[in-house]
């Protein structure tokens, strides 16, 4: 039996969870609201609430997993990639209740963690499959041959598909992260008002920062016509954005299943949450006989029950890390 401590604080949500033989027993995030009023993430803000709320994150969750705190085997953090100040915090964690309680240590990286997410439930893919992976900061289409053997075959050559919605979000007058409410005011519109350009980028490669501007042309002059544009259309508007972004990422994720000759396919990340995508997905899987794998909402934005689960993996190998370990801004698989 081994219980694992995860700890999540690469970007602004802190979080820990607890899981047992790979079975969730808690997950508690703690999200930053204090971002809102800036537009994005203040970095400088986000470590000094991460310190604020990393002890209480924890405790809670190891109260709702009704253990005790001698009952951990193990403690996995977040190593990278993110903010360095935010991982600094969950990482000096880590390190200190890892010595203190005379534990392993457990790095994991956050994008392959939203991948493991995927072994959270009962019914988890088989190897190999593809990984669409969609959040504030990367959009990647993974290619997963076992648990820690990840090879990225597409991604984003400038902003992420999460940036996409954000900015997109901004223009229209939302506050940040935009995201879920252009999925919000989507529902309510028809996605077929407006048509936004599809990049043509080769290969498996991404781009949405076209878009974005795109998006801002439009909305500069439609507004100089009617100076009620936006709240006229809102809902039309994001309906249409969020097509265009959703459709992207199916189109390469179609690209990619032919070209790897792979029908399981997966999504993770804060994207994945989004109600367009996961309806086209599901669409797209009947049409195309793919076996697909959709996170539970809790397991789409950052969380730490994927680093728990992620950990328990690397607990079985015996893949442990030592007090000397560092965050890392940018980390590859
Ligand atoms: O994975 P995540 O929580 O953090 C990063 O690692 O970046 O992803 C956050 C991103 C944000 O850009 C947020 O706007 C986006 O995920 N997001 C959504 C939705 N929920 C979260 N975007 C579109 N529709 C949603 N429902
Ligand atoms: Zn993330």
């Amino acid at each position: 039996m081994a219980i694992i401590l995860g700890i999540e604080s690469s970007c602004d949500d802190t979080a820990a969870a607890v899981c047992i033989d790979g079975k969730i027993l808690s997950n508690v995030i703690a999200n930053q609201s204090v971002h809102q009023n800036y537009g994005g993430v203040v970095p400088e803000l986000a470590s000094r609430v991460h310190q604020q709320n990393i002890v209480p994150a924890v405790q809670e969750a190891i109260a709702l997993a009704k253990i005790h705190k001698n009952d951990i085997d193990a403690v996995a953090f977040t190593r990278g990639p993110g903010l360095l100040g935010s991982l600094l915090v969950g990482t000096s964690f880590a390190k200190a209740f890892a010595l203190a309680n005379d534990l392993p240590l457990i790095e994991v990286n956050h994008m392959q963690g939203h991948i493991l997410s995927h072994f959270i439930p009962e019914s988890k893919p088989s190897f190999p499959f593809l990984c669409l992976t969609v959040s504030g900061g990367h959009t990647q289409i993974v290619l997963v041959k076992d648990y820690f053997d990840m090879q990225i075959i597409g991604q984003t050559t400038d902003d992420a598909a999460g940036e996409a919605f954000d900015k997109t979000a901004k223009i229209l007058g939302f506050p940040y992260p935009g995201g879920p409410l252009i999925d919000k005011y989507a529902r309510g519109g028809n996605p077929d008002a407006y048509r936004f350009p599809e990049p043509q980028i080769p290969g498996l490669n991404f781009s949405f920062s076209g878009l974005k501007t795109s998006i801002m042309y439009f909305v500069r002059d439609q507004l100089k016509l009617d100076p009620h544009f936006l709240q006229t259309n809102m809902n039309d508007i994001c309906a249409s954005v969020q097509k265009r972004i959703v459709t992207i990422l199916i189109n390469k994720l179609k690209k990619a299943s032919i070209e790897y000759n792979i029908k399981t396919i997966a999504i993770a990340g804060g994207v994945s949450a989004n109600s367009g995508l996961r309806d086209i997905l599901t669409n797209t899987a009947i049409d195309l006989n793919w076996n697909i794998f959709i996170p539970e909402f809790q397991y789409c934005t950052d969380n730490a029950g994927m680093i728990a689960i992620a950990g328990y993996y690397k607990f079985l190998k015996k893949d442990f890390s030592g007090q000397d370990i560092a965050p890392l801004a940018r980390m590859q698989f």
